[in-house]
């Protein structure tokens, strides 16, 4: 689809306008002069162009402007569009009119290496360089693919609210806000609880969605916000949830390599891993994947979590996500059903993503039983009255459910081939990072 806006065009539309003479507007990522001819690269944000200016052949003050215009001022060009295999983008535009729109103040980002804490500083303008835009664009598809892919199977979304009066997953991680003065509220750790709500009034369900956790750690997987898509079933065990997880990391990966291998190239990411998304995925259950790692070398008790040395382990093991599940209880959160067969474990699952990303998916077949949900909620030293809403869903119906909560910011790492979690989001929030 060809688009204007007040008269201008996009450069990405640039290949239907060969030969016409057309208005663009954007700002200055570049320019060049070789005497008589001068050269601005211009990108509008669907891509970059270059402009050539012959003296001459436009008027001699908008030749002149060219020495005015610093990185990243505004301008809009009027020109005709030509094919040239070896300007950027394959397409150039031969100058005829130059209009100054905002001459920036001297760009703190040049072309050159800066350090990471100084482009977070600047996080702002970081975000049109065109590695930044790259990775925004593959995350857009992304969460695009992941709505399709539950629109398509008639799943409903259903919002989830950010305050809530209670913890989801662990007290450790809350993030506390004094509602009205007579309250405490806290931001929401996972959607999870309302979505079971949810799935038993719509069947199938999922959420999108700002999360917050309190994480102390400083590592390179963790946000103290992060967006997270969740889904529920009525009536799915934990083999259901394992083959949607399983289905909806395949729809992603293809749609991705379908629409965004243009920004994955510039990403300088590999294909190949990408393309092995395919089912099925390898299964392993906590205490196989526990043989495996002592075999590897690493020391863990049984009953001990996986960390993230482990994790990282594991999921070099394999070409494609890895399915972790039955953890013992101990490590997991107290909504989870223990296994009838081995009630040590939980029937939960950890979807780890290879190239040592770890952990992007949690989830479980959640206890419906209200007795056995109410035993659980006191070990956890849960208080029970802010829970009575959710205990009300064993009380009328229950029935077995289950789902899964994906981390978007954690996919796109690995998607775009990142190595810190804080590239994978617009505006990271950090434990030591509020700004800007
Ligand atoms: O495993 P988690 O904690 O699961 C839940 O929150 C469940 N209530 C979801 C559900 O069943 N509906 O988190 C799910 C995913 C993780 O696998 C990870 O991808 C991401 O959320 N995640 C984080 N991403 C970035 N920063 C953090 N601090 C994250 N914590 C979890």
């Amino acid at each position: 689809m060809s688009d204007t806006i007040n008269g201008s065009v996009y450069i990405a539309d640039l290949p239907d306008k060969v030969g016409q003479e057309v208005s663009l507007r954007g700002w200055l990522y570049n320019k060049r002069s070789s005497g008589k001819v001068r050269f601005l690269i211009l990108r509008d944000g669907t891509g970059l162009v270059q402009g050539v200016m012959v003296k001459g052949k436009l008027p001699e003050t908008d030749f002149t402007a060219f020495d005015r215009l610093t990185q990243e001022s505004s301008l809009s060009l009027e020109g005709v569009v030509r094919v040239e295999p070896r300007a950027p983008g394959g397409y150039e535009l031969e100058v005829t009119a130059v209009h100054p729109l905002h001459v920036a103040s001297e760009y703190p980002i040049s072309h050159k290496e800066h350090g990471v804490d100084f482009l977070l500083n600047h996080r702002h303008l970081w975000l049109r360089s065109p590695r930044q835009q790259a990775v925004l664009r593959v995350r857009d598809e992304i969460i695009r693919a992941c709505r399709d892919f539950f629109a398509d199977r008639r799943f409903v979304l259903v919002d989830t609210p950010i305050f809530t009066p209670t913890a989801c997953e662990g007290t450790t991680t809350l993030f506390e806000t004094d509602y009205f003065g007579d309250r405490k509220a806290y931001l929401t750790q996972s959607g999870q609880l309302y979505l079971e709500a949810a799935a038993l009034a719509l069947g199938r369900v999922y959420c999108f969605g700002p999360t917050f956790r309190a994480e102390k750690s400083k590592t390179r997987r963790h946000l103290t916000e992060f967006w997270m898509l969740e889904t529920e079933v009525a009536f799915a065990d934990l083999e259901d949830i394992m083959a949607l997880a399983e289905a909806l990391l395949c729809a992603v990966a293809v749609r991705v390599l379908e629409n965004r291998i243009a920004e994955l190239t510039f990403l300088e990411r590999p294909l190949a891993p990408l393309q092995a998304i395919r089912p099925p995925f390898p299964r392993l259950s906590y205490t196989e994947s526990l043989k495996r790692l002592t075999a590897a070398g690493h020391q863990l008790a049984w009953g001990e979590d996986l960390g993230a040395p482990e994790e990282t382990a594991l999921s070099q093991m394999y070409d494609r996500p890895v399915l972790i599940h039955h953890y013992p209880k101990e490590c997991k959160a107290f909504y989870m059903k223990p296994d009838t067969v081995d009630p040590r474990t939980v029937l939960c699952v950890d979807v780890l993503a290879p190239e040592g990303v770890g952990e992007i998916i949690g989830g479980s077949q959640r206890e419906d039983d209200l007795e056995a949900l109410l035993t659980r909620i006191k070990e956890h030293h849960l208080p029970q009255e802010p829970l009575e809403w959710y205990l009300d869903l064993r009380r009328y119906g229950s029935v077995p459910h289950s789902g899964f909560g994906l981390g978007i910011e954690r996919l796109v790492t690995w998607f775009c081939g990142l190595h810190h979690v804080r590239e994978a989001i617009p505006f990271p929030r950090l434990m030591d990072r509020l700004t800007p």
